[in-house]
């Protein structure tokens, strides 16, 4: 196993050692929907709800059976070990992986397949597990970039540089101003983006993400790879962007210290299946999911020390 705490023993990160789960984990797999039911039948309809989704490449299984519910303003962390098919099921979210089986809900809307080109269109915007930036591009126009969807003036309009596409300009440039001092960007945002450390790159993608005020954020990793001090940093941006904006937030990570303080609530892949989902507090204590991240199966012990 590899239980790596900090020396103030606030964060514990958590990797699989032996890539096994144990027979409880996968049983738990399989548990009835009813935890899920109960979440969702005391909130308004979810801005996000998977029914069912399976997803597999050639043989390798992705996601088996995965229903997920959340709810408006809610920070969900999707959590497991690496493989656990975390990053697929926002890929499915996001239409770049059409699934075998299951139902996207995004609102009222029911999807097999999710539209990829009209995402943004659906009110969500994600940012990728690896940088995704122009790295060539100042930060004002990286994020800039982000509203380019919301604009309605076509290409030529915007070279003809007509009434209607000055106005979109400036309203995108407004926008990414304030999204900009909103995130404590301002001293570089006319600096390239590549150049700029990495943990505030990341600041910069949350910057380019929600720029166009999604009503809900997917966020692969946002606070991977950075210093303890800038993933601090960056879950009180995150925090802040819910309670400032009503976003709705999914969001992975690996930092479980991190996640048990930001998340409402928490799902739990293993092997591509949900193996638990509740509060922090609920999947703190679930022996599926220490048997998940120990690999083992361990009598008396009842609790995720964090
Ligand atoms: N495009 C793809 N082609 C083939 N296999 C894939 C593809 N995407 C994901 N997989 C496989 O699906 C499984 C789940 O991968 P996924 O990237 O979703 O895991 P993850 O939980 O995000 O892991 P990590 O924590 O390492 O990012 C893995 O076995 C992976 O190899
Ligand atoms: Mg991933």
């Amino acid at each position: 196993m590899s239980l790596v705490a900090t020396a103030g023993g606030d964060a514990l990160i958590v990797a699989r050692a032996d890539g096994r789960a144990t027979e409880a984990a996968r049983e738990a797999g399989s548990a009835p929907p009813t935890a899920e039911v109960a979440h969702v039948a005391g909130v308004a309809a979810p801005v996000l709800r998977l029914e069912g989704v399976s997803l597999s490449f050639g043989g390798i299984t992705a996601l088996v059976g995965i229903d997920l519910a959340v709810a408006k303003g809610e920070i969900r962390a999707i959590i497991g070990p690496n493989g656990a098919g975390k990053s697929s099921l926002l890929n499915v979210v996001s239409g770049l992986y059409r699934p075998d089986r299951g139902v996207v809900r995004l609102g009222s809307e029911r999807f097999t397949h999710v539209p990829t080109a009209r995402l943004a269109a659906h009110g969500v915007a994600r940012t990728f597990q690896n940088l995704a930036l122009f790295k060539g591009l100042s930060v004002l126009d990286n994020v800039i970039m982000g509203f380019v969807h919301r604009r309605r003036a076509g290409f030529v309009r915007q070279m003809l540089s007509t009434p209607q596409a000055r106005r979109e300009e400036a309203e995108a440039r407004a926008a990414a101003e304030e999204v900009i001092a909103f995130l404590h960007l301002d001293a570089v945002k006319h600096q390239l983006a590549g150049g700029l450390p990495y943990g505030v790159q990341k600041r910069v993608e949350l910057a380019r993400a929600l720029v166009a005020r999604p009503q809900l954020l997917l966020l692969d990793e946002p606070l991977a790879g950075v210093t303890l001090g800038e993933k601090q940093e960056l879950a009180a941006h995150v925090r802040n962007a819910r309670d400032a904006y009503g976003t709705t937030i999914v969001l992975i990570e690996h930092d479980i210290g991190v996640v048990m303080g930001l998340s409402d609530r928490i799902a739990v892949l293993d092997y591509g299946r949900k193996i638990a989902d509740g509060t922090p507090n609920e999947v703190r204590s679930d022996q599926a999911v220490i048997d998940a991240y120990l690999g083992v199966a361990h009598e008396g012990e009842t609790e995720l020390v964090i």
